[in-house]
């Protein structure tokens, strides 16, 4: 792992650089190369030029971490409403969302209301009612791993009344192998990435390598399995070990898909798209765009300079 990945992920945590990184408006250059904007109305733009150009989208209304009731209760609305715009602009059948239960409760203390893991799931039935009925779907988002447990149990909830809800697994955990397996059925949705948290050796690999032969041996299992994989990744090697892996397993185009985030690597989006693989740009808007920032500097210091200097000149 980069020398610079741990502490910009323990920066990430710091209340005084996320008052001054916030400060800036979000048209700022690298926040905007991430993210499109902070209203509904920004992000179904955004999609609607994605779908125009052939990609699928989903779409994540930053938030996390909410230890507060109001402020989860705001999220569940800013989906509905994105939800809704969807709907009615015909883009539903192309575009899906991504949940992060933290920021719908999960995170509450059990003093609060029977507690954050049943908020969360009150709030994602609502969530996924919603999407059920704009015709789309929803995926829960996998958060730092003491999150996992509770992530997965209200995955198997949801998945009664509303099947089709999707979750990530993360191949830098040392458990996400067995999960895979789990997950693997029919009609099971599982986007598989490598992880963005700084996680403990006793949980997570640490090696680059490592990470990425977990991966590898979970894209086999997905693969393999009855389950629709969504291969979340931007690296070349991954995505060429999953092109291959999917012939080799007989997986037709449109069996499974690729998914990559909003501002990375477009051109290797347009280039799977065109060769007739089914490509989903996972698009982040919202005010709260700090932590997804800070994750995203992480995996790539190179554009730590760049961002130092739209930090200095603050338009
Ligand atoms: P890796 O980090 O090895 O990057 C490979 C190559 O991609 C780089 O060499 C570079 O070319 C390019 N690249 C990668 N990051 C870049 C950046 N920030 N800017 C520019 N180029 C970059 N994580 C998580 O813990 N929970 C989650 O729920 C999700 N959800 C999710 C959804 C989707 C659709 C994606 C694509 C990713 C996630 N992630 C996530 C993030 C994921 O765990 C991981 O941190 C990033 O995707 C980076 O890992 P890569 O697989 O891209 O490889």
């Amino acid at each position: 792992m980069s020398l610079l990945r741990q502490p910009l992920l323990l920066l990430a945590r710091s209340e005084k650089v996320k008052k001054l990184v916030s400060t800036m408006p979000v048209s700022a250059g690298i926040v905007n190369s991430y993210v499109p904007g902070e209203t509904t109305a920004a992000a179904t733009e955004a999609t609607a030029r994605l779908v125009d150009d052939g990609l699928l989208v989903t779409l994540d209304f930053l938030g996390e971490d909410t230890l507060d009731v109001a402020q989860a209760d705001a999220t569940v609305a800013a989906y509905l409403d994105v939800l809704q715009e969807l709907a009615s602009r015909g883009l539903a059948r192309s575009a899906e969302v991504s949940v992060k239960l933290s920021a719908i409760g999960q995170a509450l203390p059990d003093s609060v209301a029977g507690g954050g893991h049943k908020i969360a799931l009150e709030n994602a039935r609502t969530i996924c009612r919603a999407a059920r009925n704009a015709g789309t779907t929803v995926t829960l988002d996998m958060e730092d791993h003491t999150t996992t447990d509770s992530t997965l149990a209200i995955l198997r909830e949801l998945r009664k009344d509303f099947p089709e809800t999707g979750a990530v697994l993360q191949a830098y955990l040392h458990r996400t192998e067995a999960d895979c397996r789990t997950l693997a059925y029919e009609g099971s949705r599982v986007r598989l990435c490598k992880g963005a948290y700084k996680e403990p050796e006793t949980v997570a690999f640490q090696d680059r390598l490592d990470v990425d032969k977990s991966y590898v041996r979970c894209l086999k299992v997905l693969l393999a399995g009855q389950g629709y994989p969504m291969i979340a990744t931007h690296d070349p090697r991954m995505v060429e070990i999953a092109s291959s892996l999917a012939s080799r397993y007989g997986r037709a185009q449109g069996t499974y898909e690729f998914q990559m985030l909003y501002g990375i690597r477009p051109d290797e989006q347009q280039r799977l798209a065109a060769s007739g693989e089914t490509v989903r740009v996972y698009i982040p808007y919202g005010t709260e765009w700090y932590g997804y920032l800070m994750r995203r500097l992480a995996e790539r210091p190179q554009n730590l300079s760049f961002f130092a200097k739209s930090l200095i000149s603050k338009k």
